[in-house]
Protein backbone atom coordinates (compact mmCIF):
# COMPACT_ATOMS: atom_id res chain seq x y z
CA UNK A 1 0.00 0.00 0.00
CA UNK A 2 2.28 2.94 -1.40
CA UNK A 3 -0.65 5.70 -0.98
CA UNK A 4 -1.30 7.47 2.12
CA UNK A 5 -4.53 8.25 3.94
CA UNK A 6 -5.62 12.15 5.59
CA UNK A 7 -8.87 12.00 7.95
CA UNK A 8 -10.37 15.85 7.46
CA UNK A 9 -12.96 17.41 10.13
CA UNK A 10 -14.45 20.71 9.19
CA UNK A 11 -14.06 19.61 5.51
CA UNK A 12 -17.00 21.11 3.66
CA UNK A 13 -15.84 24.75 3.03
CA UNK A 14 -12.75 27.47 3.99
CA UNK A 15 -9.59 26.02 5.23
CA UNK A 16 -10.67 22.37 5.66
CA UNK A 17 -11.92 22.21 2.09
CA UNK A 18 -8.49 23.62 0.68
CA UNK A 19 -7.01 21.22 2.00
CA UNK A 20 -8.99 18.51 0.73
CA UNK A 21 -7.79 19.93 -2.75
CA UNK A 22 -4.10 20.29 -1.90
CA UNK A 23 -4.42 16.53 0.01
CA UNK A 24 -5.63 15.73 -3.18
CA UNK A 25 -3.07 17.05 -5.69
CA UNK A 26 -0.16 15.64 -3.34
CA UNK A 27 -1.71 11.91 -3.93
CA UNK A 28 -3.39 11.28 -0.64
CA UNK A 29 -6.53 9.13 -0.45
CA UNK A 30 -8.73 11.80 1.03
CA UNK A 31 -11.84 11.50 3.92
CA UNK A 32 -14.33 14.52 4.31
CA UNK A 33 -15.85 14.62 7.52
CA UNK A 34 -18.77 17.66 8.25
CA UNK A 35 -21.51 18.29 9.95
CA UNK A 36 -23.00 20.39 6.92
CA UNK A 37 -24.63 17.04 5.24
CA UNK A 38 -25.61 19.47 2.31
CA UNK A 39 -22.27 21.38 1.80
CA UNK A 40 -20.45 18.16 2.13
CA UNK A 41 -22.58 16.66 -1.01
CA UNK A 42 -22.17 20.01 -2.78
CA UNK A 43 -18.67 20.03 -2.04
CA UNK A 44 -17.68 15.95 -3.23
CA UNK A 45 -19.85 16.89 -6.56
CA UNK A 46 -17.93 19.43 -7.51
CA UNK A 47 -14.72 18.08 -6.74
CA UNK A 48 -15.47 15.29 -8.66
CA UNK A 49 -16.26 17.16 -11.47
CA UNK A 50 -12.80 18.95 -11.10
CA UNK A 51 -10.87 15.09 -10.93
CA UNK A 52 -10.75 15.44 -7.23
CA UNK A 53 -11.99 12.06 -5.70
CA UNK A 54 -12.87 11.66 -2.29
CA UNK A 55 -15.10 10.23 -0.26
CA UNK A 56 -17.46 11.91 2.25
CA UNK A 57 -19.29 11.24 5.70
CA UNK A 58 -21.44 13.43 7.34
CA UNK A 59 -20.45 13.32 10.98
CA UNK A 60 -20.82 15.64 14.08
CA UNK A 61 -17.39 14.90 15.93
CA UNK A 62 -18.82 15.61 19.06
CA UNK A 63 -20.58 12.07 18.61
CA UNK A 64 -18.19 9.43 19.83
CA UNK A 65 -20.00 6.81 18.47
CA UNK A 66 -20.54 8.16 14.86
CA UNK A 67 -17.00 9.07 15.38
CA UNK A 68 -15.72 5.81 15.58
CA UNK A 69 -18.14 4.10 13.37
CA UNK A 70 -16.42 6.66 10.13
CA UNK A 71 -13.01 6.03 11.53
CA UNK A 72 -13.80 2.50 10.89
CA UNK A 73 -14.98 2.68 7.34
CA UNK A 74 -12.34 4.49 6.24
CA UNK A 75 -9.77 1.57 7.38
CA UNK A 76 -12.04 -0.52 5.82
CA UNK A 77 -12.06 1.23 2.74
CA UNK A 78 -8.44 2.43 2.74
CA UNK A 79 -6.48 0.26 4.62
CA UNK A 80 -5.61 2.80 7.08
CA UNK A 81 -5.42 6.43 8.46
CA UNK A 82 -1.63 7.76 8.56
CA UNK A 83 -3.30 11.88 8.86
CA UNK A 84 -5.71 12.89 11.25
CA UNK A 85 -6.92 16.85 10.44
CA UNK A 86 -8.74 18.13 13.63
CA UNK A 87 -10.00 21.73 11.31
CA UNK A 88 -13.81 21.30 12.13
CA UNK A 89 -14.50 24.58 14.44
CA UNK A 90 -17.21 27.35 15.10
CA UNK A 91 -17.03 30.63 16.90
CA UNK A 92 -19.07 32.62 19.09
CA UNK A 93 -18.84 36.05 20.51
CA UNK A 94 -20.06 37.76 23.53
CA UNK A 95 -18.26 39.28 26.91
CA UNK A 96 -17.98 36.66 29.37
CA UNK A 97 -20.97 38.08 31.67
CA UNK A 98 -23.37 37.95 28.66
CA UNK A 99 -21.92 34.38 27.25
CA UNK A 100 -24.61 31.33 27.47
CA UNK A 101 -22.94 28.65 29.43
CA UNK A 102 -24.27 26.45 26.80
CA UNK A 103 -22.70 28.01 23.81
CA UNK A 104 -19.22 27.85 25.60
CA UNK A 105 -19.73 24.29 26.04
CA UNK A 106 -20.47 24.10 22.91
CA UNK A 107 -17.40 25.43 21.38
CA UNK A 108 -15.63 23.79 24.07
CA UNK A 109 -17.12 20.74 23.12
CA UNK A 110 -16.18 21.16 18.80
CA UNK A 111 -13.14 22.51 18.80
CA UNK A 112 -11.40 20.14 22.36
CA UNK A 113 -13.67 17.29 23.01
CA UNK A 114 -14.00 16.57 19.54
CA UNK A 115 -10.52 16.53 18.69
CA UNK A 116 -9.53 14.53 21.46
CA UNK A 117 -12.31 11.71 20.47
CA UNK A 118 -10.67 11.55 16.57
CA UNK A 119 -7.54 10.88 18.02
CA UNK A 120 -8.47 8.76 21.08
CA UNK A 121 -9.48 6.59 17.56
CA UNK A 122 -6.98 7.07 15.21
CA UNK A 123 -4.41 6.18 17.74
CA UNK A 124 -4.58 2.35 17.86
CA UNK A 125 -4.27 2.02 14.25
CA UNK A 126 -1.60 4.94 14.16
CA UNK A 127 0.48 2.56 16.63
CA UNK A 128 0.28 -0.47 15.02
CA UNK A 129 1.50 0.97 11.81
CA UNK A 130 4.38 3.02 13.67
CA UNK A 131 3.21 5.77 11.59
CA UNK A 132 0.58 8.99 12.69
CA UNK A 133 0.77 12.64 11.51
CA UNK A 134 -2.09 14.23 13.97
CA UNK A 135 -2.62 18.08 13.04
CA UNK A 136 -4.56 20.45 15.27
CA UNK A 137 -6.37 23.88 13.36
CA UNK A 138 -5.79 25.64 16.61
CA UNK A 139 -5.29 30.24 16.02
CA UNK A 140 -3.49 32.41 17.55
CA UNK A 141 -6.26 32.95 19.74
CA UNK A 142 -4.83 29.53 21.24
CA UNK A 143 -1.65 31.88 22.38
CA UNK A 144 -3.02 35.51 22.73
CA UNK A 145 -6.33 36.59 24.83
CA UNK A 146 -9.36 38.25 22.43
CA UNK A 147 -11.97 40.14 24.51
CA UNK A 148 -15.09 38.57 23.94
CA UNK A 149 -13.64 35.44 22.96
CA UNK A 150 -13.50 33.56 25.91
CA UNK A 151 -14.73 30.28 24.97
CA UNK A 152 -12.69 30.33 21.38
CA UNK A 153 -9.68 30.91 23.18
CA UNK A 154 -10.14 28.60 25.63
CA UNK A 155 -10.76 25.97 23.22
CA UNK A 156 -8.10 26.85 20.98
CA UNK A 157 -5.82 27.26 23.98
CA UNK A 158 -7.07 23.60 24.80
CA UNK A 159 -6.36 22.23 21.76
CA UNK A 160 -2.69 23.43 22.14
CA UNK A 161 -2.53 21.28 25.51
CA UNK A 162 -4.09 18.51 23.54
CA UNK A 163 -1.41 18.28 21.05
CA UNK A 164 1.34 18.42 23.37
CA UNK A 165 0.20 15.37 24.94
CA UNK A 166 -0.96 13.31 21.70
CA UNK A 167 2.82 14.68 21.14
CA UNK A 168 4.40 12.75 23.65
CA UNK A 169 2.23 9.71 23.62
CA UNK A 170 2.86 9.01 20.35
CA UNK A 171 6.37 10.04 20.56
CA UNK A 172 7.72 6.28 20.69
CA UNK A 173 5.16 4.94 17.43
CA UNK A 174 6.51 7.46 15.11
CA UNK A 175 3.14 9.69 15.48
CA UNK A 176 3.22 13.39 15.54
CA UNK A 177 1.19 16.23 16.60
CA UNK A 178 1.18 19.56 16.06
CA UNK A 179 -0.92 22.40 16.00
CA UNK A 180 -1.16 25.14 13.37
CA UNK A 181 -2.03 28.57 14.53
CA UNK A 182 -3.64 31.36 12.10
CA UNK A 183 -4.19 34.72 12.39
CA UNK A 184 -6.45 35.93 9.51
CA UNK A 185 -6.46 33.91 6.81
CA UNK A 186 -8.43 34.90 3.67
CA UNK A 187 -11.66 32.64 3.85
CA UNK A 188 -15.78 33.35 3.36
CA UNK A 189 -16.13 33.25 7.04
CA UNK A 190 -13.78 35.72 7.74
CA UNK A 191 -15.05 38.26 4.56
CA UNK A 192 -18.23 37.41 5.94
CA UNK A 193 -17.44 38.53 9.09
CA UNK A 194 -15.28 42.09 8.17
CA UNK A 195 -18.26 42.91 6.06
CA UNK A 196 -20.81 42.30 8.83
CA UNK A 197 -18.48 44.52 11.21
CA UNK A 198 -18.20 47.17 7.98
CA UNK A 199 -22.27 47.26 7.86
CA UNK A 200 -21.87 47.65 11.85
CA UNK A 201 -19.76 50.37 11.99
CA UNK A 202 -20.99 52.12 8.38
CA UNK A 203 -17.82 51.87 6.56
CA UNK A 204 -16.65 50.12 3.57
CA UNK A 205 -14.46 46.46 3.83
CA UNK A 206 -11.67 48.79 2.81
CA UNK A 207 -12.27 50.86 5.34
CA UNK A 208 -12.46 47.64 7.44
CA UNK A 209 -9.29 46.55 6.19
CA UNK A 210 -7.36 49.33 6.62
CA UNK A 211 -8.36 51.07 10.15
CA UNK A 212 -8.92 48.08 12.27
CA UNK A 213 -7.42 44.76 10.93
CA UNK A 214 -4.25 46.15 9.10
CA UNK A 215 -2.82 47.97 11.82
CA UNK A 216 -2.54 44.63 13.68
CA UNK A 217 -0.75 42.51 11.06
CA UNK A 218 2.46 43.71 10.11
CA UNK A 219 2.27 42.26 6.64
CA UNK A 220 -1.01 44.27 6.38
CA UNK A 221 -2.49 40.97 4.09
CA UNK A 222 -5.04 38.30 4.87
CA UNK A 223 -3.23 35.36 4.89
CA UNK A 224 -3.94 33.21 1.27
CA UNK A 225 -5.21 29.62 2.41
CA UNK A 226 -3.20 28.43 0.49
CA UNK A 227 -0.55 28.99 2.79
CA UNK A 228 -1.96 27.35 5.84
CA UNK A 229 -2.38 23.99 3.37
CA UNK A 230 1.10 24.33 2.26
CA UNK A 231 2.07 24.35 6.09
CA UNK A 232 -0.58 21.22 6.86
CA UNK A 233 1.25 19.13 3.93
CA UNK A 234 4.83 19.79 5.91
CA UNK A 235 3.20 18.67 9.16
CA UNK A 236 2.14 15.52 7.30
CA UNK A 237 5.11 14.52 5.67
CA UNK A 238 7.12 11.26 6.22
CA UNK A 239 9.93 13.77 5.95
CA UNK A 240 9.33 16.03 9.11
CA UNK A 241 9.11 12.84 11.51
CA UNK A 242 11.17 15.24 14.41
CA UNK A 243 8.62 18.25 14.87
CA UNK A 244 5.99 17.19 17.16
CA UNK A 245 4.15 19.37 20.00
CA UNK A 246 4.66 22.67 18.52
CA UNK A 247 2.54 25.05 17.67
CA UNK A 248 3.26 26.70 14.25
CA UNK A 249 2.06 30.19 14.08
CA UNK A 250 1.09 31.47 10.66
CA UNK A 251 -0.16 35.37 11.25
CA UNK A 252 1.50 37.60 9.36
CA UNK A 253 3.49 38.89 11.98
CA UNK A 254 0.41 39.31 14.28
CA UNK A 255 1.69 37.56 17.37
CA UNK A 256 5.35 39.04 16.68
CA UNK A 257 4.58 42.65 17.70
N1 LIG B 1 -10.41 31.47 9.00
C1 LIG B 1 -9.49 31.93 9.86
O1 LIG B 1 -8.98 33.04 9.72
C2 LIG B 1 -9.03 31.05 11.00
C3 LIG B 1 -8.03 31.53 11.84
C4 LIG B 1 -7.57 30.74 12.87
C5 LIG B 1 -8.10 29.47 13.07
N2 LIG B 1 -9.10 29.03 12.27
C6 LIG B 1 -9.63 27.69 12.53
O2 LIG B 1 -9.54 26.92 11.36
C7 LIG B 1 -10.63 26.00 11.30
C8 LIG B 1 -11.39 26.19 9.99
O3 LIG B 1 -11.84 27.53 9.92
P1 LIG B 1 -12.62 28.10 8.64
O4 LIG B 1 -12.38 29.55 8.60
O5 LIG B 1 -12.31 27.28 7.45
O6 LIG B 1 -14.13 27.87 9.14
P2 LIG B 1 -15.45 27.43 8.33
O7 LIG B 1 -16.61 27.85 9.19
O8 LIG B 1 -15.41 27.92 6.93
O9 LIG B 1 -15.35 25.83 8.31
C9 LIG B 1 -15.53 25.06 9.48
C10 LIG B 1 -16.20 23.75 9.08
O10 LIG B 1 -16.36 22.97 10.29
C11 LIG B 1 -17.63 22.32 10.21
N3 LIG B 1 -18.08 21.95 11.55
C12 LIG B 1 -18.52 22.78 12.54
N4 LIG B 1 -18.89 22.06 13.61
C13 LIG B 1 -18.69 20.75 13.31
C14 LIG B 1 -18.89 19.54 14.02
N5 LIG B 1 -19.41 19.52 15.26
N6 LIG B 1 -18.56 18.37 13.42
C15 LIG B 1 -18.06 18.35 12.15
N7 LIG B 1 -17.85 19.49 11.42
C16 LIG B 1 -18.17 20.67 12.00
C17 LIG B 1 -18.53 23.36 9.55
O11 LIG B 1 -19.71 22.79 9.02
C18 LIG B 1 -17.60 23.94 8.48
O12 LIG B 1 -17.71 23.26 7.25
C19 LIG B 1 -11.46 26.25 12.54
O13 LIG B 1 -11.10 25.36 13.57
C20 LIG B 1 -11.09 27.68 12.91
O14 LIG B 1 -11.28 27.92 14.29
C21 LIG B 1 -9.57 29.79 11.24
Amino acid sequence: MDWKVVFITGAANGIGLDMVRGFCKSGYKVKMIDINQDLLIQRERELKEKGFHVSIDFCDVTDEHSVKEKIESTIDKYGKIDVLVNNAGIQHVALIEDFSTQKFKQLLDVMVTGAFITTKHVFPGMKKNNFGRIINMSSINGLIGFAGKSAYNSAKHGLIGLTKVAALEGANFGITANAICPGYIDTDMVRGQLEDLAKTRNISLHQVLEQIIYPLVPQKRLIPVSEVTQLALYLASEKTSSITGQSMVIDGGYTVQ
